[in-house]
């Protein structure tokens, strides 16, 4: 299973491992650089079958801290068009990108968030914060609403020129898209608050601009948080819900995450711990759903697959520590996996 290939519209992969987005806080101005480069080519090297790039802003204040990656200017786009063609010239990996907007979430370092004049306002659907003692953030008006919608639109217009495979829309963790699916953090009395339908409105709008840029080579993901771990937030069933209806607006894949918008919920942390959401999706939504959460090994991943509780397998902080990974597993599997030609002589030890 985990070498077998598997296709999103005309995007096929060739093995079901992808890298998970990553921040890596290194940009200046947004703009990848030399480590980018290096950081997810060698991920390209190591058989991947998909890589996707870290949570990438669609506008300044749509990012995490000053450091993050961003595409909204085209310099931005063409500084990861060189990781694209790095990656699809010299490897079978397909390569997505994770476009985002931290809303209430963003002007940070480190987790701790930093003064108006190093960072900025954040937004957000309602004045709530996300922690006590940070500033109260600015409640989108539905002109600004719409503005963030085409500013997704246009980061996915530039991803489309860029080359790349996938787009990802980051609808989990706690950040803007997530901000307005749940009740806890959205409490408008517009049409983007309230019901169910209200809360689902801002991604869906989204998708649905981002979809007019896409084509049939290029496929769209959707990263959502599976719960939020909180009395009556944003849970499972919800997820569920919101799985049919994205399924409806082609969309290709539910990555199931969990967490991130209530500080200090409790989170039982485990081996594959967020692997049951994914599951759950999967069969009441009757959608395709990537697995994510201390998933490091091949056994691991593979039973994942066999007992059909996800599609694809994100890996996150074990590729960090092993680029190799992907290959590494398909030599312990006996699979067939890319492997540079300047390596190959690494495939027979004796
Ligand atoms: C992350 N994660 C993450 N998630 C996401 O959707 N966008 C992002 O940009 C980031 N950034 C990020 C940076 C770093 C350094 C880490 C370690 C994690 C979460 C990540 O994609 C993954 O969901 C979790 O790390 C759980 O998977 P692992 O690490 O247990 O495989």
């Amino acid at each position: 299973m985990l070498y077998t290939p598997i296709k999103f519209r005309n995007v096929e992969l060739k093995n079901r491992w992808v890298m998970s987005p990553m921040c890596m806080y290194s940009s200046e101005n947004g703009l990848a650089n030399d480590f980018h480069f290096v950081h997810y080519g060698s991920r390209s090297q190591g058989g991947t079958g998909l890589l996707i790039v870290e949570a990438t802003g669609v506008e300044p204040r749509g990012r995490i801290t000053n450091k993050c990656m961003g595409i909204w200017n085209d310099t931005q786009a063409e500084n990861l068009k060189k990781i694209v063609d790095f990656v699809h010239q010299n490897s079978e990996s397909k390569i997505g990108i994770q476009l985002a907007h931290a809303g209430r979430k963003g002007s940070t370092w480190d987790n701790v968030q930093i003064s108006l004049e190093e960072g900025w306002e954040t937004v957000a659907p309602s004045p709530v914060p996300y922690k006590e003692g940070e500033r109260i953030p600015h409640a989108l008006t539905i002109d600004e609403i719409k503005e963030t919608v085409q500013n997704f639109k246009d980061a996915a217009k530039r991803a489309v020129k860029a080359g790349f495979d996938v787009v990802e829309i980051h609808a989990a963790h706690g950040y803007l898209v997530h901000q307005f699916l749940s009740p806890l953090s959205n409490i408008r009395t517009d049409e983007y608050g309230g019901s169910f339908e209200n809360r689902i409105r801002f991604l869906l709008e989204i998708v649905d601009a981002v979809n007019e840029e896409l084509n049939e080579n290029v496929a769209l993901f959707v990263r959502i948080s599976g719960t939020e771990y909180a009395e009556n937030g944003w849970d499972v069933k919800d997820s569920v819900e919101l799985a049919k209806v994205l399924k409806n607006h082609a969309v290709d894949l539910i990555d199931v995450s969990s967490g991130g918008n209530i500080h200090g919920a409790k989170i039982s942390v485990f081996e594959g711990y967020q692997v049951p959401f994914a599951q759950e999706v999967k069969n009441g939504a009757d959608v395709k759903t990537g697995a994510v959460g201390l998933i490091t090994h091949t056994e691991q991943a593979e039973e994942i697959l066999k007992e059909e509780q996800a599609d694809l397998i994100f890996v996150a902080r074990e590729i960090l520590r092993n680029p190799y990974l992907v290959v590494q597993g398909s030599f312990e599997m006996k699979k067939d996996c890319f492997f540079p030609h300047q390596y190959l002589r690494a495939k027979i030890s004796s």
